[in-house]
């Protein structure tokens, strides 16, 4: 298989609809704090939005659609939000994977599965397995996921095979052993819940991604905000290191050709 274009290796295709959106759903604890209820009602709710945004970017033709659920520091949190989110975490899996298998999803799942109890383990490959000849929307969960250690654990992956690599190595050596090695890079980046960083998500392949942020949080966000976002995103100016001129003068050309 040929390897997937890079964005500091060639210049990619600018597609109108992003093909790739990844999201940071943040918010969840404000949102229930500001409804007085504990900061678990609002990752149940945040399930919702999720629904909804996996239904919309099907709807759209959004092929793949990243999400982050849980980072490799999030482990710093109270005990019992950290177990409430492995249980609803299991709980999704077994009530959403029958239909997104139904409705042709592709699911994955990218992390260090390591700290994951056996029962979590297995649903998540079951998952996996069962949806993984499906050709419509990839919906990739990352779960214990850190940008560090995916680098990280890419490197190491690499030397493992090929320990020559040691001596000297390309992009090209060690983007198949990234977890999402078979995915474009993100077109569109959102976080959901006002904050203004990356918090360790996808480091790697965010190089040349259009970033958005909103500060609705994330259990109210739905199709109508990940409309906004996309308008936004078809606003920008993609560069990837040209200039605004040479841009101009590709497209001039591209409509003399037409
Ligand atoms: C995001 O919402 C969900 C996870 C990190 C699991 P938060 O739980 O971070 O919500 P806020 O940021 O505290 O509002
Ligand atoms: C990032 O949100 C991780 C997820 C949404 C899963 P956090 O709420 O954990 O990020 P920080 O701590 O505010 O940067
Ligand atoms: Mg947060």
């Amino acid at each position: 298989m040929s390897p997937l274009p890079s964005s500091t290796r060639t210049i990619p295709d600018i597609p109108s609809v992003p093909r790739h959106i990844a999201v940071i759903m943040d918010g969840n604890g404000r949102w229930a704090k500001k409804r007085f209820m504990p900061r678990v009602m609002g990752h149940q709710r945040g399930v919702e939005s999720l629904r909804e945004v996996v239904k919309a970017c099907r709807d759209l033709g959004v092929e793949y659609l990243t999400v982050f659920a849980f980072s490799s520091e999030n482990w710093r949190r109270p005990a019992d939000e950290v177990s409430f989110l492995m249980s609803l975490f299991l709980k999704m899996l077994e009530r959403e994977v029958a239909k997104m298998h139904e409705k042709n999803i592709r699911l994955k799942i990218i992390g260090d599965r390591s700290r994951f109890d056996d029962k979590l383990s297995q649903t998540m490959l079951d998952a996996e397995q069962l949806t993984a000849n499906n050709t419509g929307l990839t919906l990739t969960i990352a779960a214990n996921y850190g940008g560090r250690w995916d680098m990280m654990n890419a490197v190491q992956s690499m030397l493992k095979e090929h320990p020559q690599l040691a001596q000297g190595f390309t992009e090209e050596d060690m983007a198949p052993y990234l977890s999402m090695s078979d995915a474009p890079e993100p077109d569109l980046f959102i976080r959901t819940g006002g904050e203004q960083r990356i918090s360790n998500f996808m480091l790697w392949q965010l190089a040349y991604t259009e970033l958005y942020f909103t500060d609705v949080l994330w259990p109210e966000f739905g199709r109508k905000e990940l409309e906004t976002a996309i308008s936004s995103y078809q606003k920008r100016e993609r560069r990837f290191g040209r200039t605004s001129d040479q841009l101009k003068g590709e497209q001039h050309q591209g409509e003399g050709n037409a």
